[in-house]
């Protein structure tokens, strides 16, 4: 227990100095045996107690918490339920890049591979350790002296987010590492994923809340990350696996297999399916037995990945511009199976897209029956030459929902139906168009069937000559060349009145993350737009008025959840701007751009005003993202939305985060680091941000100020060699007038 805890005991204990010792050591206790219960279920998979007795115990660490406050400290396994939301990411450059991994599809492309290595190393023995390749979210994980400082997202590789909140809600990272010899610094990377049973128990749960429900872990689980409040994380059962390192210091072990056993042992969770093989043939032989294994395994895995054992090789093979030299990943080919295609079904759904998906036979695949599938969008039904009543083969690579890969035209029937895009919406009859290329732009595709551009289309002022394009947040695409296209690739219903696009908006904008008003999920939104009660978004502060009036005619609600119902939309109408933004998906926008647009205009009439010039000066929006938002505020539907809802009432305005005129810090870029006496981190990181500055968590160039506390370790040393100005907290505490 650190002596400061014991000086910042409540005073009624300071009185009782040994009954206050009592209880910092029983709390210190009880966290302990709750850090060793963690480790027992998470890492070692063999949990000791029941979850009946574990829950006892964490209650009584809770209420002891909940009783004497100050006992907390930032690594309590209570602390991992985020208690606010954060404003938005901020970036963290890595210390080491982190790249990604080459791919390959069959065993002569891993002969060759193992024939590089083998000239790479001039003739010294090596060792692979092979592992499944965890289809999750790659992302690097900071210990200093044990505590977790950070928790980041790969980005570009070079820089990514600072996604700690929501990765501390993850249980079986360790907040505080086990052991002696624990390094200094010890970056870990690896994949958070969601394991199989967790992900489905979540989705049977939002389907029963008639919210949509995700289409594949590997996605659910980046969108998961990226929530800014840590509350909607906990709880989602996601996990973390270790398979690499970034910085170490110091670093003892010599090859992965030696890590990994001191990372287990630290408390960090390593892929259990790790083996050492001597040579690539082993691997070539199994290859068949690791790919039968995929289906039991808890997470889901979409190949191999082989790596060099020995980190003194891994140094001497080194990297590509893009790929490490000294490991592969295989990826297995997906399962398939044959079934009719009895019909295709169009869905309009959001924003007013047509999308075809198939009605099959229903068929066994990969351990569940199939009987519908994704055609993705009419350009591959053409690309298929796919029609009702064919044989169709389909294949399930990742997606709950598989899809329809190829047809047997051995097997065609002569009534076999050809099927186009209607001229005419599935669900209002209005007029379909295809989706326009911007005015100035041109529009491709690629032509690399594996590529997921093949299926969809990009549009961009010029044609490039690959299609790779990487950008800060993505690098998306192969290095194939593409092929121009005269229109894009959705179909669209053009009437904005459109039922099915009136329900998936007013849906959208009334669900949790955003207006958050309760009653008003898909079910009832259909019900309501079918009886014409709602029409539109802004209908939604017409409702109570029209209800009344027509209410004999709709049963189905009780009285109860009308008031609850009505009573949620009238509590929406407070809601701040940055809900109202992300709720009308003005420019398509989520609600941590929306954030940062409220933060930045204060209210909804400057943002209508504002000009590209200006939107574009803001650290955060792009050229796109700026004539998104213009197009939303000069159509007619757009203007009419917002003014109609101001009219009714709906707040459209948002305080901005108070900063003092004299804040030295104003706009600043700040990493703490270290121990503070005055404040836990953050504290620190609140103040940072309340005086105007950024938090970060990484030392770079673009780092103005670093604050540092008592054994402050390698970020300083990196300020120093940098020239970034380095106070302490004493000093920081007097320029910004706090002492
Ligand atoms: S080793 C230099 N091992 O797959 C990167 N990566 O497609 C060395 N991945 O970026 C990575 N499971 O995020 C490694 N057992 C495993 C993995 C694994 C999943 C991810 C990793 C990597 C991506 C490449």
């Amino acid at each position: 227990m650190a002596p400061r805890a014991l000086l910042q005991i409540s005073n009624a204990l300071r009185y009782n100095p040994a009954m206050a010792k009592n209880i910092i050591k029983q709390a210190s206790v009880l966290r302990e045996d709750i850090r060793r219960h963690d480790y027992a279920y998470y890492v070692l998979g063999k949990p000791v107690i029941s979850d009946r007795e574990y829950d006892k115990l964490f209650a009584e660490l809770k209420a002891m918490e909940v009783e004497h406050p100050e006992l907390v400290t930032p690594d309590s396994p209570t602390q991992r339920v985020g208690e606010q939301p954060i404003e938005g990411f901020e970036h963290v450059t890595h210390s080491i890049p982190m790249l990604s991994v080459d791919n390959t599809y069959d065993e002569t492309q891993l002969r060759e591979f193992d024939l590089r290595v083998a000239k790479g190393l001039g003739g010294e023995s090596y060792r692979y350790v092979v592992e499944p390749k965890v289809d999750g979210v790659a992302v690097s994980l900071v210990y200093e002296r044990g505590m977790l400082v950070l928790a980041a997202t790969r980005g570009d590789g070079e820089t990514g987010d600072d996604i700690t909140h929501n990765v501390r809600t993850v249980p079986s990272v360790p907040l505080r590492l086990f052991g002696e010899d624990v390094p200094e610094l010890l970056e870990v990377r690896g994949e958070v994923c969601w394991p199989w049973d967790a992900f489905r128990a979540f989705n049977a749960k939002r389907e029963e809340a008639g919210e949509p429900t995700f289409a594949n872990p590997r996605n659910a689980t980046t969108g998961s990350l990226k929530q800014l409040d840590p509350r909607n994380v906990t709880g989602r059962g996601l996990q973390f696996v270790a398979h690499g390192l970034g910085r170490v210091e110091p670093l003892r072990a010599r090859t992965q297999s030696e890590l990994f056993a001191s990372l287990k042992k630290w408390g960090i969770p390593t892929s259990p399916y790790s083996v050492e093989v001597d040579l690539i043939e082993e691997v070539i032989a199994k290859l068949e037995k690791w790919d039968r294994r995929r289906e039991s395994l808890p997470y889901e895995t979409d190949g191999l990945v082989i790596k060099i054992d020995a980190l003194d090789q891994r140094d001497v093979l080194g990297a590509t511009s893009r790929y490490p030299r000294w490991c592969i990943a295989y990826k297995f080919a997906a399962e398939q199976a044959e079934t009719v295609l009895l019909d295709v079904e169009l869905q309009v759904g959001k924003t007013g897209v047509i999308t075809p998906v198939a009605k099959l036979d229903p068929v066994h695949l990969a351990g569940t029956t199939i009987s519908n599938a994704s055609l993705h969008n009419f350009d591959q039904i053409e690309r298929l030459d796919v029609r009702v009543g064919d044989r169709v083969i389909i294949e399930k690579a990742g997606e709950i929902i598989p899809q329809v890969v190829g047809v047997v035209l051995q097997k065609r029937n002569k009534h076999a139906r050809a099927i186009g895009p209607p001229l005419n919406c599935p669900s209002c009859g209005g007029k379909t168009s295809w989706e326009p290329i911007k005015p100035g732009h041109r529009a491709y595709h690629c032509t690399n069937k594996k590529c997921e551009l093949y299926l969809n289309r990009r549009q961009r002022k010029n044609i490039p000559d690959r299609c790779r394009m990487i950008t800060k947040n993505t690098d998306r695409g192969c290095d194939n060349s593409v092929q121009e296209v005269d229109h894009m690739v959705d179909l669209i219903c053009t009437n904005p009145e459109c039922q099915a696009r009136v329900i998936e908006g007013i849906a959208h904008f009334a669900s949790r993350d955003n207006m958050d008003i309760e009653g008003l999920g898909n079910v009832w939104t259909e019900k309501l737009v079918k009886e014409r009660l709602l029409r539109s978004i802004a209908d939604i502060y017409r409702l109570e008025i029209r209800y009344k009036e027509k209410l004999d005619q709709m049963p189905g609600l009780g009285a109860k959840s009308l008031d609850r119902l009505f009573q949620g939309i009238e509590e929406s109408k407070k809601k701040p701007l940055a809900r109202v933004l992300a709720g009308l998906r003005i420019g398509d926008i989520g609600l941590a751009t929306a954030e940062l647009l409220a933060n930045e205009f204060g209210d909804m009439k400057s943002l209508s005003q504002a000009s590209i010039a200006r939107l574009m000066e803001i650290d955060g929006i792009g050229k796109e993202l700026t004539e998104r938002i213009v197009t939303y505020f000069q159509s007619e539907e757009g203007e009419r939305t917002w003014k109609e809802l101001s009219d009714r009432g709906v707040n459209m305005t948002q305080a901005k985060r108070e900063v003092a005129a004299d804040s030295p810090i104003a706009g600043k870029t700040v990493v703490v680091t270290g121990t503070l006496q005055s404040m836990d981190r953050k504290q620190i990181q609140d103040l940072i941000k309340q005086l105007g500055g950024k938090s970060a968590g990484s030392v770079s160039k673009k780092t103005d100020l670093v604050v540092y506390g008592e054994s402050a370790g390698s970020k300083l040393d990196k300020a120093r060699e940098l020239g970034v100005e380095a106070i302490d907290e004493k000093e920081f505490l007097k320029r910004i007038g706090k002492s």
